[in-house]
């Protein structure tokens, strides 16, 4: 079939139903809903089968679902109607949530019932929840959804809140007065409950330093205290703890609410800076054992000759900082005693690359743009070359530009099924990229593949990356199979009498390499082409960054997804 998506930009929940539909034969094009006439236009040039709207802000215009058959993604279960659906299911502690697929008509989240799918739901951020349980309900829907379409006699089911199973009700868009956190009333359970609810996006608009700031990326902390709830107690790796009633919770992001200029996303104590010189510093060795709920962004943990090397960090973005940071951990999972180390990325994301918001508010872009690359070098380099153990990646969530190739310097890559991969750097600015992705990717899925994959800018789901060569191979719809998986598969080459042998190959194979051409030349290429990306005449990837960072709504479609756009008649 020809399917049109209809959404407000290409999330990641789009994305992913992009590779399904595409995988299953279909004929995909993507337009942007800037506004009622592009909308009209895509439809009238391409001529789809079917609409499908995963993530939309604003109504169909009658004309398109009156002549179409539009599905709607609604992030809610049935019955549920209105904004802010996953939001109200956080704030009021709902035990099952869902994903319906709905027809768009002229009410809102109230047209006819294709397909629905419920999930049960966790004390997780709002950005979490959506993209996992969202994401995954959202597939199963969709293919349900367009299975009934294609047998062109299901009657989907009309709205009716007088049956019993129509639990959703309409609801009103959440505000900031429902999400405030009231410090004196409210325990480590509601503030986080409020936080999560509005995790991603808004955040919650709270008073911190004299000014007014949206926060983001909480958790609980099980041991520290303060005597005055919402002081802030301690600071660690750019977050910031908070006293409650009854415990402490870190923020581990904030975004300065201001009328006069644009604001940005950035770890909460680079938000404060000054105001935290009294605020003590509670550092957290990776290789100390569990000390109960914290806030971590590296830890290593260990189990039968493997060592698996955790970093989670928020949005998958890596700063100079974290980076470095990795690194030493990384370097010191190799002095232990394993002899696999698994790279395990973080619950949501393995890693986005670069830090885009921190290298926006750094003093000269440039100059932090060219220091986080080559941290990342130097962390993927420290991976590349590793002669003493066999490395794994396994990615439990998404990849993007740099975050793709780090993966890939570890000696076997693994993701779980619904990963999507976005092997390309094309898109932030024509920005030309390194972490040896040079030498990275034409190895594992040959030149040409090569080119295409960074040229065409399109996501690349699990199933097609492992057909291409990009990972060894992909399982698990949820994480707790694809991590016992993982740990089978590690636990398996640690044991393995060819080890020796394993290894041994290894270090030859990059022997080889390196006399064929050293590292440092692929390194030293690369970053010849970004050096004019950050320093040259073209401004396009400083424009890139800024769009992306302060969330500039598209202007059009690229034309590499608008797939109509270049049918002409
Ligand atoms: N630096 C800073 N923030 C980043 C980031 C990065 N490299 N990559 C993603 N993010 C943030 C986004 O701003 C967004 O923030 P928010 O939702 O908290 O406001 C969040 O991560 C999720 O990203 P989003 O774009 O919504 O996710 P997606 O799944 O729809 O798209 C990508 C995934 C990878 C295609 C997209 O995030 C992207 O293009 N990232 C930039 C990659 C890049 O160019 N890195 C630099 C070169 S190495």
């Amino acid at each position: 079939m020809r399917i049109l998506f209809l959404t407000h930009s290409f999330n990641s929940l789009a994305q992913r139903l992009y590779i399904e539909l595409a995988r299953r034969g279909h004929e995909v094009s993507i337009e942007f809903d800037i506004n009622d006439a592009v909308t009209a236009q895509a439809v009238e040039l391409y001529h789809p089968d079917l609409i499908v709207a995963p993530f939309l802000k604003r109504a169909i215009p009658e004309a398109v679902w009156r002549n179409h058959v539009c599905f709607v993604v609604h992030p809610g279960i049935v019955g549920d109607r209105g904004p802010s659906a996953l939001d109200w299911a956080i704030m009021r502690d709902c035990a099952e949530w869902g994903v319906t697929v709905l027809q768009a008509s002229g009410e809102m989240d109230a047209g006819d019932i294709w397909a629905a799918e419920a999930f049960p739901m966790r004390l997780a951020k709002k950005s979490s929840l959506y993209r996992n349980e969202v994401v995954e309900a959202a597939v199963r829907a969709v293919l349900v959804a367009l299975e009934r379409f294609q047998s062109g006699n299901f009657k989907p089911m009309s709205l009716d809140y007088s049956r019993h199973d129509v639990l959703g009700r309409l609801h009103a868009p959440i505000k900031q007065a429902d999400r405030a956190i009231d410090w004196s009333r409210d325990d480590t359970r509601t503030v986080l409950r409020k936080i999560h609810a509005a995790d991603g996006f808004p955040g919650v608009l709270d008073a911190l330093c004299g000014e007014i700031y949206y926060l983001f990326d909480a958790c609980a902390d099980g041991t520290l205290r303060g005597s005055q709830p919402g002081e802030i107690i301690a600071q660690r790796n750019g977050a910031i703890c908070r006293a409650t009633l009854d415990g402490a919770v870190w923020i581990g992001h904030l975004k300065r609410k201001s009328e006069s200029e644009p604001a940005l996303k950035l770890p909460a104590t680079l938000a404060l800076q000054e105001h935290l010189a009294d605020v003590p510093e509670t550092q957290l060795d990776p290789f100390s054992a569990s000390t109960g709920e914290t806030h971590r962004d590296i830890w290593f943990e260990q189990k039968n000759n493997v060592g698996y090397l955790h970093f989670a960090f928020y949005n998958g973005a890596m700063s100079s900082a974290q980076c470095e940071r990795l690194r030493v951990a990384y370097l010191a999972a190799t002095q232990r005693n394993v002899r696999v180390i698994v790279l395990m990325g973080g619950a949501d994301f393995w890693s986005n690359g670069i830090h885009l918001n921190c290298i926006e508010a750094a003093a000269s872009p440039a100059d932090e743009s060219w220091r986080n690359i080559n941290t990342m070098n130097d962390l993927t380099r420290a991976i590349a070359t590793t002669g003493s153990q066999l490395t794994i990646a396994a990615l439990q969530g998404n990849a993007g530009a740099g975050g793709v190739f780090l993966s890939l310097a570890a000696d076997h890559v693994y993701a779980r099924e619904g990963v999507v991969f976005n092997p390309h750097y094309k898109g932030m600015g024509n920005l030309y990229g390194s972490e040896y992705w040079t030498y990275l990717l034409p190895r594992r899925v040959g030149e040409d593949k090569a080119v295409t994959l960074t040229q065409n800018r399109l996501p690349v789901g699990a199933a097609e990356a492992h057909e291409m060569g990009l990972i060894d191979g992909y399982f698990g719809t949820d994480r707790k199979d694809f991590l016992a998986k993982i740990a089978q598969i590690a636990e398996g080459l640690a044991a393995s009498p060819d080890y020796p042998v394993l290894l041994h190959e290894k270090g030859a194979r990059r022997e080889r390499d390196e006399q064929e051409k050293p590292l440092d030349a692929y390194r030293a290429e690369e970053l010849q082409h970004m050096k004019l990306n950050f320093y040259g005449f073209d401004p396009s990837y400083h424009v890139a960054r800024y769009n992306f960072v302060y969330k500039i709504p598209h202007a059009w479609a690229p034309l590499y997804l608008a797939r109509h756009r270049g049918i002409t008649s």
